[in-house]
């Protein structure tokens, strides 16, 4: 039996990711560590309201064999770039470098599509200072997912988000082939993705880019 933990469980991966987790009888015990409670009547899952300004406090609760990062803002959140930067690089790497230290084996981390660190794109620049400081940590097994716009119903509105939402709920479908490089990713779709990879052996660190993840969740469809 496994157990993992989940950063971000309130938001649409991380939901979904949750969800997943807590229906495969694989994983005996989930830890949910966020700011706002996560209400389950699950009794594998433990949910904890943590201070994620003072994540040192929490160190030895971070300690399982997996650990599923799906934490993250936007820049409209965050108002800055120094609070983004902040919230997605310090909150991050702080708790990467503790799950490392308690030698949690797999870590799985929500990046997006176009993630570089020399990108003129602050949002991506940043995504990709986290990929590599994650890289450099050298986790047993390391997988870093790059979807493009995700899909799926949220709780707060977000303006330029829902414009793209509603362009692929009509036009998804048209995006094959070379095309499914930005074809929108159904939350649901990505968390069946991030759990069958952790579901393989695999060892290293590895990107997983948007068209891969369509490909498996196509190949899926037809079986
Ligand atoms: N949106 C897209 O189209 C898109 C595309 C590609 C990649 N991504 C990336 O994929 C990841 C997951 O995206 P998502 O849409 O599922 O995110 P989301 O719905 O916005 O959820 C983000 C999660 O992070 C938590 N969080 C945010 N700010 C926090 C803070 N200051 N302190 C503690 N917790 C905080 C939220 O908690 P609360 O619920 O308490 O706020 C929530 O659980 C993100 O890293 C995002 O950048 C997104």
């Amino acid at each position: 039996m496994k157990s993992a933990i989940v950063f971000g469980a309130n938001g649409l991966v991380g939901k979904e990711i949750l969800r997943k987790l807590e229906e495969n009888p694989a994983y005996s015990k989930i830890l949910v560590l966020s700011r706002r409670y996560v209400a389950s009547d699950n009794p594998k899952i433990v949910s904890e309201v943590i201070n994620f300004e003072n994540i040192h406090k929490y160190w030895a609760m971070i300690s399982a064999d997996e650990l599923y990062y799906c934490l993250g803002t936007t820049m409209n959140q965050a108002k800055s770039k120094a609070k983004f930067f902040h919230i997605e690089y310090n909150y991050c790497l702080n708790i990467a470098k503790i799950a490392k230290h308690n030698k949690i084996k797999k870590f799985f981390y929500i990046s997006s599509k176009g993630a570089n660190e020399n990108s003129l794109f602050y949002y991506l620049k940043v995504k990709g200072q986290i990929e590599q400081e994650l890289k450099a940590l050298d986790f047993p097994t390391l997988a870093i997912f790059r979807p493009w716009i995700l899909l799926g119903k949220r709780e707060q509105f977000r303006f330029f988000e829902s414009i793209f939402k509603f362009f692929f709920s009509i036009f998804n479908f048209l995006f094959i082939g070379p095309l499914t490089h930005i074809k929108g990713m159904p939350a649901k779709g990505l968390a069946d993705y991030v759990l069958n990879t952790a579901s393989v052996v695999m060892s290293g660190a590895k990107i997983h880019y948007n068209n891969e993840i369509h490909s498996y969740l196509n190949n899926k469809k037809k079986q």
